[in-house]
């Protein structure tokens, strides 16, 4: 089942894809943004990563698609605790260009809406690079989540450490969202 918000469509990643996922993946202004460890991701590597998906309902990774741009970035959910009914989250949108479009907030607002009302998750979980304003923008001004704690110098890039910056959003914190209507 696709997952659709207003202008973006979450769908299942196919084969067809990993040529700009590649692309992403060694697109140093990217990784610059996000936590991980990276180095050049070669084509065999990526398939290997894409055959070892797993399909135990433990993680899900969506291509986040536009009607008239296509694949434009990914997003997942990743590590979902069936028990304790929680999981981590993380948004990339690739294609340089449509950034700044509104594209990320209603990914992530679409997600929520699949993991608070679909799975009948309690809470979702993210982390973000310290300097990274339009992510923390995106997710705290215009989806709700907050800031719950920050790991002091997690990350080592171009020479200097990054403080990691742990969020969150409750499903309560949500439905208050949307209810006081600041997603429309
Ligand atoms: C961060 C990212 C996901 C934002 O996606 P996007 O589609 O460009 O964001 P949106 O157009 O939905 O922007 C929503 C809000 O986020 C904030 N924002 C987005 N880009 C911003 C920027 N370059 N500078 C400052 N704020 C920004 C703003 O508050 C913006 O709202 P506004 O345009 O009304 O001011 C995207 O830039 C990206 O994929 N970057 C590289 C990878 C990355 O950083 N991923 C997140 C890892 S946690």
């Amino acid at each position: 089942m696709n997952i659709h918000g207003d202008r973006v469509v979450l769908r299942a990643v196919e084969m067809g894809d990993l040529a700009k996922l590649q692309q992403w993946a060694n697109n140093p202004e990217i990784q610059f943004n996000l936590g991980r460890w990276h180095f050049p991701l070669s084509e065999s590597a990526l398939l290997q990563w894409f055959e070892t998906f797993r399909h135990d309902g433990m993680d899900q990774r969506f291509i986040i698609e536009n009607e008239d741009h296509g694949a434009i970035g990914m997003t997942n959910l990743v590590n979902i605790n069936w028990k304790d009914r929680n999981a981590f989250t993380g948004l990339l949108i690739g294609a340089t260009p449509l950034r700044r479009k509104g594209y990320g907030v209603d990914t992530v607002r679409t997600l929520m809406r699949y993991a608070f009302e679909e799975l009948g998750l309690e809470r979702l979980d993210t982390t973000i690079i310290a300097h990274n304003e339009a992510s923390l923008r995106l997710y705290t001004g215009k989806c709700g989540w907050i800031e719950e704690g920050r790991k002091a110098r997690a990350f080592f890039r171009r020479n200097q450490f990054h403080d990691n910056v742990i969020l969150g959003i409750t499903r309560d914190r949500y439905r208050a969202c949307l209810e006081s209507g600041s997603f429309s």
